[in-house]
């Protein structure tokens, strides 16, 4: 399978012209899934909730994803990227899967960052997994990282791909994105973005470094910070079925969660 990602530098507001940029990078691509950033169209420090709103798309209305279909359809390809979705007077911070025939699934962010509490509203899908091409793929976006629950619950769900639209602006996620994938042993697409957020509010530079792990932990590829890199490699998706870490342990069936009633509270 050939999967990879799209790191460039989203400018504020400019959702078509950041359109142009993806459909032109990945016009003549090789590829059977691609991911994109977090908010890769209309970049992501919204001064306010109004002006998310004003920027954000209902995904049954939204010529961005209906263009992304159009450009699946004419190279066979899957994408995932992050959006700003538009739906029933809530707007979410969230991860589209599309392909040739369309929209495949949504996922909103759970895990909301910082100031994105001010203009989102936190996601209420629950995590899972869909297959492309074979393989079962999860979703997680950005933030959900620092949550080790996704990337395990997304992994008991069958996932052997995590695909994980980004827009890091501090740097821990790409080492324990290493972590996630040596804990359960899948593949793991992190796209970040790179640049400024220049914004009446204040300013926000993003990190870059979109990297692809392997099971083990085992980095493939981090591109730099900022600079624009289409990258894409061959995987076989079948190493992320091998849970076994030692010849007598099994990531998956050695958990006990008899022991693990903790994780299903919260804890205040
Ligand atoms: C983030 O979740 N965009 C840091």
């Amino acid at each position: 399978m050939r999967i990879g990602y799209f790191q460039f530098r989203p400018l504020f507001g400019k959702v078509e012209k950041n359109l142009e940029k993806v459909i032109t990078a990945l016009e003549s691509v090789e590829a059977d899934l691609i991911v994109l950033p977090e908010l890769a169209f209309t970049g992501y420090y919204f001064k306010d909730r109004q002006e998310l709103i004003s920027l954000a798309e209902d995904p049954d209305d939204s010529p961005t994803l209906k263009n992304l279909i159009e450009l699946c359809n004419r190279n066979n390809l899957h994408i995932v990227t992050g959006f700003a979705e538009r739906s029933s007077g809530k707007v979410f911070n969230s991860s589209v899967l599309v392909g040739p025939n369309g929209i495949e699934h949504i996922y909103r962010k759970l895990h909301l960052f910082n100031e994105e509490k001010n203009t989102f509203d936190p996601g209420d899908t629950p995590l899972s997994v869909q297959t492309v091409k074979g393989t079962r793929i999860g979703m997680m976006v950005c933030f959900d990282w620092a949550f080790p629950e996704v990337a395990r619950g997304l992994t008991l769900m069958g996932a052997e791909i995590i695909c994980h639209p980004s827009n890091l602006v501090l740097t821990f996620c790409q080492k324990a994105m290493l972590t996630r994938c040596l804990e359960n042993r899948v593949f793991a697409v992190t796209t970040n973005r790179f640049g400024v957020d220049n914004r009446p509010q204040g300013e926000l530079k993003f990190t870059g470094k979109s990297q692809i792990v392997a099971p083990g932990g085992i980095l493939i590829h981090r591109a730099a910070s900022q600079t624009n890199e289409l990258f894409i490699t061959e995987i076989d998706p079948a190493e992320a079925k091998n849970k076994s870490i030692t010849p007598l342990n099994d990531l998956l069936s050695d958990r006990r969660p008899d022991c693990y009633d903790a994780l299903l509270k919260n804890s205040q």
